[in-house]
């Protein structure tokens, strides 16, 4: 197994999690504890009430979480479907953080008036709320019964607000909780639940277009692109349906996040970014053959490989060099060709063995799977090329697979977790695949970095 997936401990993985924020001064850390939680792995959507979004804006939660904000508990979402109802249903917990002195009595008494109480009132999932408000609200008697009430009455988890300096000027009790103990409540509160394989379409939508951040730089990210040709003889050759749209997607992405991207194209339809070292091949071999001066240049190894690009599974077993006339007549042999994947897959590791501190060196490897009618080979898949992501698609189903600028993908790890995303344009598909790219990296830098501060055995001069 790879580091990446080794190392991911994330303890909220796989869960949807709702967190509504209320109209406290403590409210600008909601952002930091949505960083928190989806750090955890968790797929997070915001929830404002109309006083929160005064003091913070819904930009920075949607462009965190990449879920639209909801905030007004009267609007539909655009696909008709009623935000809340969708959120509450969909999610495996609800935190509330900061929660005001009002929304506490608000929820003591079933008051649905925005979209957080509404969320809560219409879920049968857990409920962590973390309130904050002026020492004087927090010890009033009316907040002592609502919190009671939702506590002992609704079976919520309350973390309750510590001792210390207050918006106020004043000290005392009402300041929000540390957010680590929030996050431990919330995987409390799922501990002892089963993670649910989601259903895409009766999740929160997703944003799209959101920029996301200059996650990426430092990083070298080699990526192939196109469909290869297999040479019958100098004129025809047997190809494949590749536009090389999705590789040019992660290409541009990849850039615009940060990272120095090598884009290995094989035939493509469309235009090729400046800003990429372009390597243009024709065959599988000559795939193979970039890729491997790609992934192991003189210089510094490639972080990530994502190979998009529509490799021939088949080539002929013979070139001739001479056009074949009609008159000869033509019958193909064909020979298998190599899993490049699985090849790199290969050295990376025999590589990683053999380099002190192993981990680090390993790239994160992303294949793609484009398949017929059923995904259920992509799992097998995933595991017999040794790679950390795989991203597989129906490309007979309309709006995805070749020639459009829309795909449906499912992003599977070696972890098991199966993320199915909903119809989105190529270059969303390719700032997820990269999202995830990104975290891996993270994980894998972090796991290399424990292993350096392990003690070194005498014996083998190296991290234990
Ligand atoms: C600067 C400022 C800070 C506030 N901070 C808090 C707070 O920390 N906790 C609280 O309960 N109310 C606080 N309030 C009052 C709430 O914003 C107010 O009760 C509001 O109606 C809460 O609405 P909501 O619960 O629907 O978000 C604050 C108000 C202001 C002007």
């Amino acid at each position: 197994m790879t580091a990446a997936a080794a190392s991911d401990a994330r303890r909220l993985r796989g869960r949807l999690i709702a967190l509504g924020v209320t109209g406290s001064i403590a409210a600008y850390k909601a952002v930091e504890l949505l960083r928190l939680l989806t750090a955890e792995g968790a797929d997070v959507v915001v929830l404002l009430s109309p006083s929160a979004t005064r003091f913070v804006g819904p930009l920075s939660f949607a462009a965190l979480s990449r879920h639209p904000v909801e905030s007004d508990v009267l609007d539909l979402l655009p696909d008709g479907r009623i935000g809340h109802i969708v959120i509450a249903d969909s999610a495996d917990v609800l935190v509330v953080a900061p929660a005001t002195a009002h929304w506490l009595a608000a929820m003591a008494t079933g008051l649905a008036g925005d979209v957080v109480t509404a969320a809560v009132l219409a879920s049968n999932a857990p409920v962590v709320v973390a309130p904050a408000m002026d020492g004087d609200m927090w010890t009033h008697p009316a907040t002592v019964t609502n919190v009671a009430r939702l506590r002992e009455g609704f079976g919520y988890i309350v973390v309750a607000p510590e001792s210390g300096p207050l918006a106020s000027g004043q000290s005392g009790v009402g300041r929000l909780a540390e957010l680590p103990a929030i996050v431990d409540a919330v995987v409390a509160a799922v501990a002892d639940r089963p993670v649910r394989q989601p259903n895409p379409d009766a999740r929160p939508p997703l944003a799209t277009g959101i920029p996301r951040e200059a996650d990426l730089v430092g990083r070298r990210i080699v990526i192939t692109a196109g469909g290869t040709r297999e040479p019958i003889d100098p004129v025809r050759y047997i190809g494949n349906r590749s536009t090389g749209r999705m590789g040019v997607a992660l290409a541009d992405a990849a850039l615009a996040r940060g990272a120095a991207v090598t884009l290995i194209a094989a035939a493509v339809e469309v235009p090729l970014p400046d800003a990429a070292e372009v390597v243009r091949v024709e065959s599988t071999a000559d795939l193979q053959r970039a890729l491997r001066a790609a992934m192991t240049p003189d210089g510094a190894p490639a972080d990530a490989l994502v190979m998009a690009a529509a490799v021939a599974d088949f080539t002929p077993a013979v070139r001739l060099d001479r056009k074949i006339a009609r008159a000869d007549g033509l019958t193909l042999q064909l020979s298998p060709t190599p899993d490049l994947l699985a090849d790199v897959a290969a050295s990376a590791a025999s590589r990683a063995a053999d380099a002190a501190g192993g981990p680090a060196t390993s790239p994160i490897l992303v294949g793609f799977a484009a398949e017929t009618g059923s995904l259920d080979r992509a799992p097998a898949k995933l595991r017999a090329k040794g790679i950390d992501l795989l991203v597989a698609n129906d490309v007979s189903e309309p709006g995805s697979g070749f020639g459009t600028d829309t795909n449906r993908v499912t992003i599977l790890d070696r972890g098991g977790s199966v993320e199915q995303l909903p119809l989105l344009s190529k270059r969303e598909v390719a700032d997820r695949i990269l999202d995830r790219v990104a975290l891996a990296l993270d994980a894998r830098d972090e796991a290399a970095q424990t292993a350096d501060a392990r003690p070194v055995r005498a014996e083998e001069g190296r991290p234990a």
